[in-house]
């Protein structure tokens, strides 16, 4: 039996978590991938910091601090990417592919942007890239799009693929945006700059890699509608439960006879929505088809240790020569924006308490023949600031339409008022 040689790209918190884990279940390992499984070498960036890899991990464990010293070592038959970023990952990933090896990784935004370009260097070079932990670490969403049902017919994935968000949204029940961001941060979930994943762009990465299997061809996030969670306050959140919704970061992919609208948005969904209830860090992705109406995979989306389990999955398909199957592929349709379909909207606007205020913002909202359905604003109570909320649910309109309403608020408003817009999912 020959070892399956591979390197560790990083040692952070999920190369970390890999390596005990490889060291932990060697046995188990073994039986699954029918031949050892060993690390030779570990690239990390800083060598002077004082590391702890397991003494039990297999392999020679050479710690050394240039990954092309991996990436061109013919005696390394896999790379397993765990460093993050783009570019530096990018030229890795080619070069290793193009050396002959295996790629592993959990990086999403690598493969978003530059996907095109590295599945077919694999596909060329009739090596496998592997990236079950880059969406939604600890489900094995993508083993099951692309081998455990059949893809085509899925008609739409409605997905919650960030787990800081998920985090920070719960954590708004009790405490500001900001605590709720160092809440997560201190979980060992956010980053210190946490922006690629309050934008939505992170869940964006993840949607347009679940798109590209489920409709067989590249997907980019500029085919997207991504917006983030900054800005939403803990009032959005309480008259969503006082309403029965609940309020989720949500990555949508829905096709019709016209198209397929992709976006990545937050969302009241009602109390009893299959995903309203996924707390903490969980990611879920709820799919529908005609042959099996719906489904839901849940489990941990963000951390070392559930990220990890989905790396050294990939490792022993790599080690055994399994390879994803290559996705059917489908016309490409045409993208449509899922801020065109009508929909419910929750508003909220921060506005001086003045006489008058109420119409002008009414008159902005009637001038496009945004209905509104309800609205609330309880009194300002406080002696230091002059500005209410005024919370509103409209009748459906399309998020373009009610965006234009917005536009028509006088400077005045617009000045002062930096309104959240929530669409409601039925
Ligand atoms: N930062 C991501 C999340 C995990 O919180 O879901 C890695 O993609």
């Amino acid at each position: 039996m020959n070892d399956f040689r591979i390197a560790l790209l990083g040692l952070g918190t999920v190369g970390t978590a890999v390596a005990e884990l490889l060291a932990t279940t060697r046995d188990e390992c073994l039986a699954r991938a029918e031949r050892p499984v060993v690390v030779d070498r570990i690239i990390v960036r800083n060598l002077d910091r004082p590391r702890s890899i397991p003494e039990d991990l297999p392999g020679k464990k050479v710690l050394t601090s240039d990954p092309m010293d991996a990436v061109h070592d013919p005696e390394i038959d896999a790379i397993v990417e765990l460093v993050g970023g783009e570019d530096h990952p990018r030229i890795w990933i080619k070069e290793a592919l193009e050396s002959g090896k295996d790629v592993i990784t959990a990086n999403k935004a690598v493969l978003a942007i530059h996907g095109e370009e590295l599945f077919n260097i694999a596909l060329d070079q009739k090596k496998g890239l592997y990236y079950e932990a880059s969406v939604a670490a600890a489900v094995p969403v993508l083993q099951v799009i692309q081998q455990g049902i059949p893809a085509g017919p899925v008609d739409r994935l409605m997905g919650i693929l960030n787990g800081t968000c998920n985090y920070i949204l719960d954590s708004l029940e009790q405490n500001s945006f900001e605590q709720s961001v160092e809440l997560a941060q201190q979980a060992g979930l956010a980053e210190a700059d946490p922006t690629l994943d309050v934008s939505g762009m992170d869940s964006a990465h993840k949607l347009a890699l679940l798109a590209r299997i489920l409709l067989g061809y590249t997907v980019s996030v500029e085919d997207m509608r991504v917006e983030g969670i900054v800005g939403i306050d803990p009032i959005d959140l309480s008259f969503g439960w006082s309403h029965d919704l609940r309020l989720k970061l949500v990555g949508v992919l829905a096709r019709n006879g016209k198209g397929t609208s992709m976006g990545v948005m937050p969302c009241f969904l009602n109390a009893d929505h299959p995903l309203s209830n996924i707390r903490q860090e969980d990611n879920a992705i709820l799919l529908e088809a005609d042959p099996f109406g719906s489904l839901v995979l849940q489990g941990k989306g963000a951390g070392g240790k559930p990220t990890a389990g989905s790396v050294v999955a990939d490792i022993l398909r790599a080690a055994r020569g399994d390879t994803f199957a290559t996705p059917f592929v489908e016309k490409r349709q045409d993208i449509l924006d899922p801020g065109a379909i009508p929909m419910r909207h929750y508003l909220r606007l921060d506005v001086p308490d003045r006489p008058g205020v109420l119409a002008r913002v009414a008159g902005a909202l009637a001038s496009e023949e945004v209905g509104i359905a309800a609205l609330e604003q309880s009194e300002n109570l406080s002696t230091k600031s002059n500005i209410v909320p005024i919370q509103i649910l409209t009748h459906p309109v399309s998020t373009i339409q009610l965006d234009k309403a917005l536009e028509r608020l006088d400077e005045d408003l617009k000045r002062t008022t930096s309104p959240v817009r929530i669409r409601i999912e039925e």
